[in-house]
């Protein structure tokens, strides 16, 4: 069989780790997914910049719409992030009848909507596993593996972030600023980072989470969002001294009057599993009303924890070309027409 030829937009901290991944693994990648996957062409904004990978083999250009309407390429993996111009990226591949696979989460939690509908009109894949959490398989655990159940909430520590800056406040007695300013050294905080530290990244991410969980549409408007930027030193000294935990949470829950969904720190009594999860660890919890709690734990950002999700979802796609597509279970693109309206 043909190898799958992939397309990455984007070569930064992610793209760099998917194609290091991809590189690294391609044997048992390729046995995993039923064919070989490789990746011909790459876009990034400066070609001249040095890059955590190597591109050797990969067609380089600056113009992301070389490689979105290039025939040859079978999946679009967008790893740019942001809106504007993106979005137009993704549309175009969509309606060039290209799968898209993208960790952005914004762009999906702002305009999924529209994108979700299109993909199904088109009959393309949208896969975004990375959007969500990093390197945990938590898209896929709500949708596989939590299937069978009636999901009632679901509450986690999804800023990788912010996470990072409330623990070494706490553990170190560090500046924000200063924890700040290491996040974004280490590749973990977003391009505007007040969109980690303003709780707005949690926003979408949560927008994703909830729509996964209880089918409904991307309603990011409706979020309570608040960041972390009011935390003092103090508070996390006297939270601590309490026998609590500074957390930020994601929380979306079933209420009889619809889905509440909120973002904002919370005081976790220190005992508590998810108030032990430190540095830019995320951990997830769903509550199903056959499985009960579950919690999803692991990195919930950085290059390499994030090409993780981007490459399972690349490899997910393939699997879906290689089955006849009358009987393929469309489980990654999100099933638009099957979306029900709840009050949020
Ligand atoms: N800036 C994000 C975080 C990256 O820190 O969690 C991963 O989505």
């Amino acid at each position: 069989m043909k190898p799958v030829k992939v397309g990455v937009l984007g070569l930064g901290t992610v793209g760099g780790g998917t194609v290091n991944v991809l590189k690294r693994n391609a044997v048992e990648i390729a046995r995993r997914a039923g064919r070989e996957i490789v990746i011909t062409r790459a876009s990034a904004k400066d070609l001249t910049k040095a890059r955590i990978c190597d591109t050797q083999g990969i067609a380089l250009t600056t113009d992301p719409f070389e490689i979105i309407n290039d025939p040859d390429i079978d999946i679009i993996v967008e790893l740019i992030g942001g809106c504007g111009a993106v979005k137009d990226m993704v549309l175009q591949a969509i309606a060039n009848g290209k799968h898209v696979v993208t960790a952005n989460k914004s762009l999906l939690a702002l305009h999924g909507n529209e994108i979700f509908a299109k993909a199904s009109e088109k009959g393309v894949m949208v896969a975004f596993e990375a959007a969500v959490a990093g390197g945990i398989p938590v898209i896929k655990a709500i949708r596989e593996g939590l299937s069978a159940n009636h999901i009632e909430w679901l509450a986690g520590i999804i800023n990788g972030t912010g996470n990072f800056i409330l623990t070494e406040m706490r553990d170190k007695g560090r500046d924000f600023n200063d924890v700040l300013a290491e996040a974004q050294a280490l590749g973990y905080a977003e391009a505007d980072p007040t969109f980690d530290v303003e709780g707005i990244d949690a926003g979408h991410k949560l927008t994703i989470l909830a729509s996964i969980a209880f089918g409904m549409p991307l309603q990011f408007d409706k979020v309570y969002t608040e960041g972390i930027t009011q935390i003092t030193r103090a508070d996390v000294e006297y939270a601590e001294q309490l026998g609590y935990r500074i957390k930020h949470l994601g929380i979306a829950r079933k209420t009889p009057e619809g889905i509440e969904l909120r973002v904002h720190p919370t005081l976790i009594p220190d005992r508590r599993l998810i108030a032990n999860v430190d540095g830019v660890m995320n951990a997830v919890v769903v509550k199903g009303d056959a499985a009960g709690p579950t919690l999803y734990y692991g990195a919930g950002a950085g290059s390499e924890p994030t090409a993780s999700s981007v490459v399972a979802d690349v490899v997910d796609v393939v699997r879906a070309l290689t089955s006849d597509p009358e009987n393929r279970v469309p489980h990654l693109a999100f099933q638009a027409d099957a979306l029900v309206d709840i009050p949020v």
